[in-house]
């Protein structure tokens, strides 16, 4: 039993789907608009001479009704209009004019801010004369146009405390109120413009640029309809990208193939020297300056990456000097150039002719211990010679004077 109910619903919705589509693709050019539910409520407008008019219908418990033309106004079709994704209401068309319909027929009173006309307060139909001949029609604005977002500068990268000038623009018939400057990604709009008087452009500034204002930025615009008091927003327009440059001052070191006391180089050997900076960008490159007493030399290379290096393989006189690296970011005729980096000093140096300073320093060392240990053992052999020597002399002596007395008598 459940499930013979069950079939028999969607068999019905399936036929409701189906009568849609082929409204939907008809020559008579209504607009209507699919609400993911079984049973509605959705409305749609039949029979019109154009997009978006056409006698109301809602589907609702899968019928269609339609609608008593009694006490309409813009009120009725602004929420019609709406809910169909045709802008505001325009005209409310009277007794039947987009042909009758079949099928219960409803009068409701709507206060105008109702997402949909199913949810407007219906009035019991007491009036008689509430019959197909009176099914009420509606002309809308139609959807709101797309605005165009344009960049008044003549570029598109910009240095930090800068101003930028975007032009919202828009041929639209509605009563726009504002035009607002959105941040890709970020919800709330960065600038504000307040309309006056109606105009088809604005120009909205962003100044005093940082870094996080970098990325995508696109402008809508919002209109209020007679009846409505809330505020109705276009689509968003195209998107425009910037790209805020702030330029670190680079970091230079250098690299050589001996080692050498910091800040030489041997002469005849190789040297490279690295410039390197934060945050890259598309079309940096490096400036290596060389300071020298009798002038300045400088080259460029490209910054494929966030660093450059410079090779020198043979230093000689002429690398002598003081180095410094900027960056340089060219970019639609723009140039950004940053700080210059610290001074990195470079002085080449001879290398020793034979043997090393330090080579010498021990050969040197060696030959004092030598000298002293030889020296001390000398002196050491010379001492102990020295004491029996005269100990002899003096028995000698002892025995040549007891000689002597004993040939004295
Ligand atoms: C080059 O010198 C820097 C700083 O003096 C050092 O950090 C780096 O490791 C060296 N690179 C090479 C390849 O020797
Ligand atoms: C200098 O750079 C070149 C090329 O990048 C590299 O082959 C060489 O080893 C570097 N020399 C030193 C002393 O770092
Ligand atoms: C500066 O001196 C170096 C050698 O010390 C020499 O190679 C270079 O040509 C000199 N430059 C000028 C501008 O005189």
């Amino acid at each position: 039993m459940v499930t013979k109910m069950r079939t028999i619903l969607l068999v019905l919705t399936t036929l409701g789907y189906a009568v849609i589509i082929w409204d939907g693709v008809s020559a008579e050019g209504e607009s209507l608009r699919l609400i993911p539910s079984e049973e509605g409520p959705f409305t749609r407008l039949v029979n019109g001479n154009r997009l978006c008019s056409g006698r109301v219908e809602l589907f609702r418990k899968y019928q269609w009704v339609t609608f008593c033309d009694f006490g309409w106004d813009l009120r009725e079709a602004d929420v019609v209009c709406q809910d169909v994704g045709c802008g505001l209401g325009k005209n409310v068309v009277y007794g039947a004019a987009f042909g009758r319909g079949t099928g219960n027929i409803r009068v409701v009173q709507c206060g105008g801010q109702e997402a949909s006309l199913g949810l407007c307060p219906n009035i019991p139909n007491s009036d008689p004369s509430c019959t197909h001949g009176r099914d009420v029609g509606v002309e809308c604005t139609g959807p709101p146009a797309v605005p165009t977002l344009s960049l008044l500068s003549p570029h598109y990268m910009f240095s930090v405390g800068e101003t930028v000038h975007f032009s919202c623009y828009v041929l639209s018939e509605h009563h726009i109120s504002d035009f607002n400057l959105y941040k890709k990604g970020v919800t709330s709009p960065l600038v504000t413009q307040r309309l006056a008087t109606a105009k088809a452009s604005v120009e909205l500034t962003l100044s005093n640029l940082d870094t996080a204002q970098q990325g995508g930025y696109s402008c809508q615009y919002r209109f209020r309809g007679a009846s409505t008091s809330s505020f109705i927003s276009s689509p968003l327009s195209n998107y425009i990208y910037i790209t805020v440059v702030d330029l670190f001052t680079p970091e230079n070191w250098y690299n050589t193939s001996m080692e050498t006391p910091a800040g030489s180089v041997l002469r005849g050997h190789s040297f490279n020297i690295t410039c390197s900076t934060q945050q890259p960008y598309p079309g940096g490159s490096f400036q290596l300056r060389l300071v020298r007493s009798n002038g300045t030399v400088s080259q460029w290379l490209p910054a494929l990456t966030s660093f450059a290096t410079f090779t020198f393989p043979d230093a000689q006189n002429s690398n002598e000097g003081y180095y410094y690296c900027r960056y340089k970011v060219q970019q639609s005729g723009r140039i950004f150039m940053s700080r210059e980096s610290q001074p990195l000093p470079i002085s080449v140096i001879d290398p020793d002719p034979l043997v090393s300073r330090v080579v010498i320093s021990w050969i040197v060392s060696a030959v004092t211990f030598l000298v002293a240990l030889v020296s001390l053992v000398v002196i050491m052999h010379w001492k102990r010679e020295k004491k029996p020597l005269e100990l002899e002399r003096k028995t000698r002596t002892c025995v040549d004077n007891t000689y002597v007395a004993v040939a004295l008598k």
